[in-house]
């Protein structure tokens, strides 16, 4: 009886000793680096002046580091030494991903406030937090505490990435696969609400849509004479189109409006209102017809992506350039 009670106590005492271990929260550097939320928030500000397209950049790699490996920094790493196959090499990002010298400019600043502290993985959701919020989006509170892995997954990479040519059955399965729920899936493809694409990502869809010899009847024929314009036949692949033609820097609702009539960049974007039958064409109507509940859900989506699989305590370290591994 005894024995028991003193199990008991020294039990719950561990339990308040090693609170929420192996869990993030918000306050995670608010003795070891106080200021470190308004310097990323002031870096990507800085960034802004000269790119308007940074942030959607920012946030996409926070997107695609989570989908691999889980939220631990591997896309940042470069390939050499022991990084054989780096994740930006991957067919996702090769030529496609962008952000990386403003993520070493807030690792620099950072090193000189609270050297060795703040891991590369949290730079990536803090820097996407302000991103959306600089852009006019909804803010919330960044859990924290990630640390930095030591490998990359290329495979991981080319296997577990949402590709724009793909069916709305297999990006629902990639999203459940790093179990978010089709609600998450919706919300988070608002962030295609800025940024830009390049024309190889959907000009499939413009002239010959899956061997019919027309378009895609789901594209609005408006928006399909731009798009035509800007891509056309043997053009350039890599020519930048806004994701979102209405408000291109702005974080709004106008990308689900923009699904409603026909003017979903990719095919992938449009499939979701235009599935007949699908579970998220109610999903998109909700926010198409009202931005706070897009804000609202947006937030805690991305708390729920920037949740997938972290390393923390003992777990992998803090980089100290994000590009390499320390000591390599
Ligand atoms: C649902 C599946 C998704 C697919 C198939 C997809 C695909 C793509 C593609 C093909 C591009 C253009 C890349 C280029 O032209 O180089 C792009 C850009 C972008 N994606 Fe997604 N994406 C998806 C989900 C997401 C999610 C979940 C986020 C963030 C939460 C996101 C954020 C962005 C942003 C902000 C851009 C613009 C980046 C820039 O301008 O640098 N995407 N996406
Ligand atoms: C946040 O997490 C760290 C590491 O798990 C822990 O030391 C700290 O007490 C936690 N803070 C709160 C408020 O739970
Ligand atoms: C935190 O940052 C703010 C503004 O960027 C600055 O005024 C303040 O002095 C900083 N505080 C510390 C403790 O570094
Ligand atoms: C990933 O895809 C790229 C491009 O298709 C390919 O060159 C590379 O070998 C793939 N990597 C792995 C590890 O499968
Ligand atoms: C969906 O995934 C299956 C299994 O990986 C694959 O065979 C199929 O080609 C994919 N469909 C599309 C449209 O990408
Ligand atoms: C493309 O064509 C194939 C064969 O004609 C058909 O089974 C498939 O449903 C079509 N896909 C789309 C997206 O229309
Ligand atoms: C396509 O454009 C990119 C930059 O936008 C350029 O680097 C590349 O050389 C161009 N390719 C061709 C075939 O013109
Ligand atoms: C196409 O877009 C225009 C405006 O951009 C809109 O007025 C029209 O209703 C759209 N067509 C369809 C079929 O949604
Ligand atoms: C979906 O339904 C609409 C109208 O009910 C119809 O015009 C369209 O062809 C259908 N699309 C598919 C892919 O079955
Ligand atoms: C919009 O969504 C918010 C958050 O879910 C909700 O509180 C509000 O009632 C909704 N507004 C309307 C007009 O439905
Ligand atoms: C590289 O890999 C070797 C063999 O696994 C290991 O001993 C070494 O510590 C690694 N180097 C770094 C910097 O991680």
């Amino acid at each position: 009886m005894l024995s028991s009670t003193i199990q008991a106590i020294i039990f719950f005492s561990l339990i308040l000793l090693y609170p929420s271990n192996g869990q993030l929260n918000a306050t995670f550097y608010s003795n070891t680096c106080p200021n470190v939320s308004s310097i990323v928030k002031n870096a990507v500000q800085q960034a802004l002046q000269s790119d308007s397209r940074i942030g959607a950049s920012l946030i996409r790699l926070h997107f695609h580091d989570c989908f691999v490996n889980g939220c631990d920094a591997s896309i940042l790493l470069d390939q050499g030494g022991n990084i054989t196959q780096s994740e930006k090499n991957a067919a996702p990002n090769f030529n496609s991903i962008r952000g990386f010298g403003v993520v070493d400019t807030i690792k620099s600043s950072l090193e000189s406030s609270c050297s060795g502290v703040v891991s590369c993985a949290d730079i990536l959701a803090l820097a996407a937090e302000s991103s959306v919020s600089l852009a006019g989006g909804p803010s919330w509170n960044v859990l924290l505490g990630r640390r930095d892995g030591l490998t990359a997954n290329q495979g991981g990479a080319n296997s577990s990435i949402p590709s724009p040519f793909e069916s709305l059955a297999n990006v629902t399965s990639k999203f459940s696969a790093v179990n978010l729920d089709t609600t998450d899936m919706v919300a988070l493809s608002g962030a295609h609400t800025f940024g830009r694409a390049q024309c190889q990502f959907f000009s499939q869809r413009l002239f010959n849509f899956n061997g019919t010899g027309n378009p895609d009847p789901t594209l609005n024929t408006t928006y399909l004479a731009t798009l035509q314009q800007n891509c056309p036949q043997n053009g350039n692949g890599s020519t930048l189109n806004n994701l979102d033609p209405s408000t291109q820097d702005t974080f709004d609702n106008n990308y689900f409006t923009n699904l409603l009539t026909k003017m979903g960049l990719l095919q992938t974007d449009q499939h979701l209102f235009s599935t007949n039958g699908s579970s998220t064409v109610s999903i998109v109507n909700t926010f198409a017809n009202n931005q706070t509940a897009f804000f609202n859900q947006f937030a805690q989506s991305m708390i729920n992506m920037g949740n997938i699989s972290p390393l923390t305590g003992t777990q992998g370290e803090i980089r100290i350039d994000c590009k390499k591994v320390n000591g390599s």
